[in-house]
């Protein structure tokens, strides 16, 4: 399917060079470009401090796609693709060279989407760059990661550097998460189906738990990693947008502001994790050497450079969450994420709660009650657990667990990555599936004050093995509520 009308926007990519841009833009784009979803007339303004031609940056450009791309090129398709670049060479702190930018802009007098694919540090510089040639009138917009600071404070600090310059219904803040099918599903699932709906609630619902885990360590990011650490940088936006959009009410309309408004109240919901509760809340761990798919891996302090080094630093996070309201109070979320776990997956595990009434009573209770499986990756898709009679001569008491399957791969629907999802939201100027300031802050909030309780009573991440799922204490923190973590 494509979209109609397809709207006219020049895309601006500041970073041109750097690591997003390489591994995942640039293929997104390709990407939109082969099914057709971006303007006939739409430039694409690729600007760094190399100095480059537009040519030379197409060279780079193949040479990227022919890495990160998961398919062939398609050499028809790629030169169209190659024409729509213009490189521009400027480097932002000095901002009377976005004379260059403003030259390139102006000669088809386009509207704009500036993509800082920088560090948050030259923001700054970027808006004032724009500014001073009136690049940032009303028709533009502009589009950030996320990590958005790390705390409350920093994030304030971006958050009023953009807001001087462009209105908030101009500025996507990207957690990628949100791009993903399997989480644009969730509200879907839950509101378009009346037997989900009216069951999504404490009545029905024992527990959820979300783990996002992943089998990669540092990779290269030491400093930015060992400063910033696991909870930082997984928990306060993709752990607590996902956490919203399983228990956020129902909106009274699919609007972005409403849909954020109701995200909103989740977070002012969150119970604080204080001094007085972090030990029995959270457990911090740090991989220890191990294996991974049977190839032996360092230890994070090896990583870092050698073991002599000390950090504190967490690689692993599990956290038990309440939502305080009238909806959720008295369920337990589990969270949890890390650093060289047994497997890279991301999931969504509902457990529903047994009926103490139910005819079967005996046999249900000595098995797992029904289970909502949602897989965000690898695998895409969706699982309800349910329990049949056994067929065949048994006893009429005879049940087995059976499963109702929706794959993504195997629906021949049109698939987007959440990059490209994003792109595409961001030239139709939904906001929706973007973080709204008060999302990030409020997200921050909750988060340096369970930061600032672990550091008052010193606790230390717990080494775990690489290749398990994280430290025992993880285990227990389940297991001391008569509950397991569902690893597949
Ligand atoms: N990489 C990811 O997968 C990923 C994922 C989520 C979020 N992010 C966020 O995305 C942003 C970019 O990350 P990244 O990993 O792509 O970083 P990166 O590889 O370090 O690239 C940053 C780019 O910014 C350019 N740059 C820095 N200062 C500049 C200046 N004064 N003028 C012009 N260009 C300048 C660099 O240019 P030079 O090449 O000339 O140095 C480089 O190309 C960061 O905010 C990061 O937190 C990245």
């Amino acid at each position: 399917m494509v979209y109609s009308p397809i709207e006219l926007y020049d895309i601006v990519i500041f970073g041109a060079k750097g690591d997003l841009v390489r591994r995942k833009l640039i293929p997104a784009l390709y990407n939109l470009e082969s099914k057709q979803h971006i303007h006939e007339n739409t430039r694409i303004i690729a600007v760094g401090r190399a100095k480059w031609s537009s040519r030379e940056y197409c060279d780079m450009i193949l040479k990227n796609l022919i890495t990160f791309l998961s398919k062939k090129i398609d050499y028809s398709i790629f030169n169209k693709f190659k024409s729509r670049f213009v490189f521009c060479n400027l480097d932002v702190s000095d901002h009377a060279k976005f004379f260059y930018l403003k030259d390139i802009i102006k000669k088809k007098n386009s509207r704009c989407i500036y993509y800082l694919a920088m560090p948050h540090y030259t923001f700054s510089n970027v808006c004032l760059g724009l500014k001073k040639f009136n690049l940032n009138d009303c028709n533009s917009r502009v589009v950030v990661e996320k990590p958005i600071g790390i705390s409350l404070e920093t994030s304030k600090l971006i958050n009023n550097v953009l807001g001087t310059y462009f209105r908030e219904n101009q500025i996507f803040r990207i957690d990628h998460y949100l791009g993903k099918e399997t989480v644009l599903n969730l509200l879907s699932f839950r509101f378009a189906n009346l037997f989900i709906y009216n069951n999504w609630n404490k009545s029905a619902i024992d527990s959820v738990q979300v783990t996002l885990s992943e089998e990669i360590g540092l990779e290269g990011r030491v400093d930015f990693f060992n400063s910033t650490g696991q909870t930082r940088d997984m928990v306060q936006s993709h752990l607590l947008q996902l956490l919203t959009l399983i228990t956020m009410s129902k909106p009274y309309a699919v609007n972005a502001d409403i849909i954020r408004d109701e995200k909103v109240k989740i977070l002012k919901s969150l119970k604080p994790i204080t001094k007085n509760n972090v030990k029995d809340n959270i457990v911090l761990g740090q991989y220890h050497s191990g294996f991974i798919n049977k190839k032996p891996v360092k230890s994070y302090l090896n990583d870092l450079g050698n073991d002599n080094i000390v950090s504190d630093t967490e690689t692993f996070i599990a956290i038990k969450v309440e939502v305080d309201n009238e909806q959720w109070n008295g369920v337990p979320f589990y969270i949890r994420t890390g650093k060289r776990l047994l497997k890279k997956c991301s999931e969504i595990i509902v457990n529903f709660k047994n009926d103490s009434n139910n005819i079967f009573n005996k046999i249900l209770s000595s098995r797992s009650s029904n289970q909502l499986i949602i897989t965000l990756q690898p695998n895409e898709g969706l699982k309800i657990n349910i329990f049949n009679r056994k067929p065949g001569v048994y006893d009429s008491n005879n049940l087995v667990t059976n499963s109702l399957n929706f794959s993504y791969k195997k629906s021949n629907e049109t698939f987007l990555n959440d990059y490209e999802r994003l792109f595409l939201e961001v030239i139709r100027g939904n906001q929706s599936l973007f973080v709204r300031r008060d999302e990030v802050e409020l997200a921050w909030n909750w988060i340096d004050s369970m930061m600032y309780a672990w550091k008052d009573v010193n606790m230390k991440p717990i080494l775990y093995q690489s290749g398990t799922w994280g430290p025992d204490n993880s285990d227990l923190l389940l297991n001391k509520d008569g509950r397991y973590w569902y690893n597949n």
